[in-house]
């Protein structure tokens, strides 16, 4: 989604800003603009497109100025056309705002500058803000003041970074729950909506929180308090964080690369904490809450889109495993449901970016009810990261594709290993899940071995209008996740659904040009899956099968996936892979942006 970065040093701007915004690139965008200021005055520029274009529309004719500001759009209010890019001037071209989020009030605040003559050019609902700080700089005539009494006038979730040709070498920044840090360099900063574009240059940061303003200077850092004004003092961390990691390499795509890391994902999720020798499962992000988690008898987990799948499959882990009742809920769903919840209930919020806006506001929703919030998260100091009582991180290393693959195997890992930190070695299946999560990377590096067989069977597939994924128990969330991920990839129709509930509707949508991929792994249920599959055939429906043995499909399915064997709980992780694989090669049979599907953002930071 949107990308923030600013610079303010001795160095000229333009250089972070590019390259900050090319960092910032997977989160998804469709518009770039840059402004930097320096002795000529301002120079805006705003493109429709890349950061790539904007860098070569800049050569031989650079942004001179050693303080800047860039952003990246990904389009809520008004097209994607260049006059709805960011930055976004007052009408003097005086102050210059980015802005990641959405302006509730814009429009009652729009109608009164309209009253006073304003006129607008945007369709954005960020185009206020600069308008409105003008104004206020009229009426009090500080920078500074101007800027945090504009600032609390807005309502919404925002964060905000502005400047102005009156407050040489500053930058302005403000916060209401969308994220922003600021990086502490050597008689230089740098400010950006997450740590990766500054982490080359400094790992010294400070994160604002909720209802802050921050005024730096290349030596000074003034955190405000936006409710009353107050300073604030607050020491800058360090951040234990590699940027190497995001690098493409000799892949074509990120999202190859980062399904072929699966087999070190669970390996890096497991580290340190599967003691398979002691027969132990030691998560030192819980030790905090030890005493807490035993009085727990129900958990409420809440996620979005693949993180709201790998919950789901964590749902029927911890209930197997730890025997206690979870449930899991959508983010977006959870937060205007009123639904009792006592102090013995844990909400565990399971994300990737740890930025997206609608499981924060679950976390906000029941920040006063007494519940232990716990997080499993991928992004190291990410908004819920910080904002969690404690919590279990996946170690998974960045994930640059837009579509989510490494991390739901990092999450099921984790929460796997949850379910064994719970269930304290009361489970029949302790020792055997244990055992066997050890043995999953092997088994994923044998599938991703038969990575061309996969190419194959969906250059087959992938000029089907509609698609069809069904699994029964572990597998059901699977199957979501499989029409998840071939639809943001290659746009082609696809539905999850579990097995049992194919003649209660969706059979009459099957003929012979709507494909079914069947998950029918060994485990208890694998005969009704079959019987699931014949009913399938019967109505003239192809078949393709992820099964375990050849045998046991032939002469029902069309084409058969063979894979490795695995206890039943663990089935999501090796069955995640083939779907993943799958859907990508689809996407570039039909030429599609693998790693930038249209119109998804990477980090969902808006509701
Ligand atoms: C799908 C995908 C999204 C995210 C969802 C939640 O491939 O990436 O559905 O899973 O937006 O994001 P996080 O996990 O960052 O909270």
């Amino acid at each position: 989604m949107c990308g923030i970065v600013g610079y303010i040093g001795p160095k000229q701007a333009q250089d972070f800003l590019l390259e900050g915004l090319a960092t910032l690139e997977y989160r998804g965008y469709d518009s770039t603009g840059m402004v930097v200021i320096g002795e000529q005055g301002p120079r805006l520029v705003r493109s429709v497109g890349r950061v790539e274009s904007v860098k070569r529309d800049l050569e031989g004719d650079p942004l001179v100025g050693s303080y800047g500001i860039g952003h990246t759009r990904w389009a809520t209010h008004g097209a994607p056309l260049e006059r709805n890019a960011h930055p976004h001037p007052d009408t003097n071209r005086e102050f210059f705002v980015v802005h990641n989020g959405i302006i509730e009030n814009y429009q009652v605040i729009k109608a009164d500058l309209q009253k006073n003559g304003v006129q607008f050019i945007s369709d954005t609902d960020t185009e206020v803000i600069p308008h409105l700080i003008a104004a206020e700089y009229r009426r009090l005539g500080n920078v500074t003041e101007a800027f945090l009494s504009a600032v609390q006038q807005l309502h919404g979730a925002f964060s905000i970074v502005m400047v102005s040709t009156f407050a040489p070498d500053t930058l302005f920044a403000a916060r209401l729950s969308s994220p922003l840090v600021i990086g502490i360099g050597d008689g230089e900063s740098f400010i950006a909506s997450d740590p990766t574009p500054i982490m080359e240059h400094t790992k010294k940061v400070i994160f604002l929180n909720d209802f802050e303003a921050a005024v730096i200077t290349p030596s000074e850092h003034v955190i405000i308090n936006l409710k009353d004004s107050s300073t604030i003092e607050r020491l800058p961390q360090v951040l234990d964080y590699d940027p190497d990691v995001a690098v493409l390499g000799d892949y074509p795509h990120f999202m190859l690369k980062e399904i072929e890391e699966a087999p070190q994902t669970v390996r890096s999720a497991l580290l340190g904490r599967l003691r398979t020798e002691q027969n132990l499962v030691k998560l030192g992000g819980l030790d905090l809450v030890e005493e807490q988690l035993r009085y727990i008898d129900r958990i409420v987990i809440v996620s979005c889109g693949t993180s709201y799948y790998a919950s789901m499959v964590g749902e029927y882990l911890i209930e197997e495993i730890a025997g206690i009742p979870v449930e899991v809920q959508l983010a977006s769903e959870f937060k205007y449901r009123n639904e009792p919840l006592s102090r013995s209930t844990a909400i565990i919020a399971v994300s990737q970016s740890g930025e997206t806006a609608d499981t924060i506001a679950a976390l906000n929703k029941v920040a006063g009810y007494g519940v232990l919030r716990l997080g499993v998260v991928n992004a190291v100091g990410s908004t819920i990261a910080r904002m969690t009582d404690a919590g279990v991180y996946c170690h998974a290393g960045a994930e640059q594709s837009v579509a989510s693959t490494k991390a739901f195997v990092a999450q099921v890992s984790v929460l796997a290993l949850i379910a064994l930190n719970l269930a304290k070695n009361a489970s029949p299946l302790y020792e055997e899940l244990i055992k066997e999560l050890d043995n999953l990377p092997a088994k994923i590096e044998k599938i991703l071995a038969q990575k061309q067989e996969i190419e194959a069977l969906a250059k087959k597939y992938a000029h089907h209008r509609d698609f069809l994924f069904i699994g029964r128990r572990y597998l059901y969330p699977v199957a979501l996740e499989g029409a998840l991920k071939l639809k943001e990839l290659s746009y082609i129709h696809a539905e999850g659904y579990a097995g049992g509930e194919m003649k209660h509707g969706p059979l009459a949508m099957i003929d012979e040009n709507f494909p079914t991929l069947a998950l029918a792994l060994d485990g208890e249920l694998f005969e009704k899956t079959i019987s699931n599959i014949q009913e399938i055939k019967a109505r003239g429906g192809p078949v393709l099968a992820i099964c375990n043995t050849t045998e046991q499909l032939e002469g029902i399915a069309d084409d058969v996936l063979v894979i490795p064997r695995t206890i039943e709980q663990l089935q999501p992780i090796l069955a995640a892979i083939p779907l993943q694989l799958f859907s990508y090669y689809a996407a570039i049979e039909l030429g599609r942006n693998v790693d930038r599907p249209r119109n998804l953002a990477k980090s969902v930071t808006v509701e």
